[in-house]
């Protein structure tokens, strides 16, 4: 069973590795981040999440399917940026107003290494740029002010240099 690595891991913050091998090992990975991201209600979930350091993430968001995303690639996003909640599964109990762009179009391959171009907006585009930032060691505490970060993290009982 996949564990949740919360916020303190330094795999978090560790730019993760691009996948070298389209295999039935990756499959099955796969395949169980989607019974984590299940088991914990979440809509996204990246592969250091569950201490993987590898460019992989996956999402339920609602109104769309279960999507894989390897080795992706953020081609385009929209300029203008919409401020909406977010969560994060390595921050249990957190949430913050996040500005993201509204709208992106990613490039990735599947568990089979196949291609393929996606156009996202709305919620699926907020979960994808939240979850990308993720395989960069981006975690959606450096998307609000040091203020605000700061007493986050105290939170979690670590200060930060602002
Ligand atoms: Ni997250």
């Amino acid at each position: 069973m996949q564990q949740i690595v919360t916020y303190g891991d330094p795999v978090l913050e560790t730019r993760a590795e691009p996948v070298t091998e389209f295999n039935e090992e990756l499959a099955a990975f796969c395949e169980e981040m989607f019974v984590t991201l299940k088991r914990e209600r979440g809509i996204g979930l990246a592969a250091p999440q569950v201490g993987v350091s590898k460019r992989v993430f996956v999402t339920d968001a609602d109104g769309d399917r279960p999507r894989i995303f390897i080795n992706p690639e953020i081609v385009m996003t929209s300029p203008e940026l919409v401020e909406y909640e977010e969560g994060c599964l390595s921050f249990p109990g957190l949430y913050f107003m996040v500005k993201r762009s509204g709208a992106l179009r990613v490039q990735a391959f599947n568990e089979k290494g196949r291609p393929f171009t996606l156009e996202a907006e709305g919620m699926l585009a907020r979960v994808i740029l939240h979850e990308y930032d993720h395989l960069d060691g981006k975690l959606f505490v450096d998307r609000i002010s040091p203020l605000r970060k700061q007493r986050a993290l105290l939170h979690y009982g670590r200060l930060v240099k602002m």
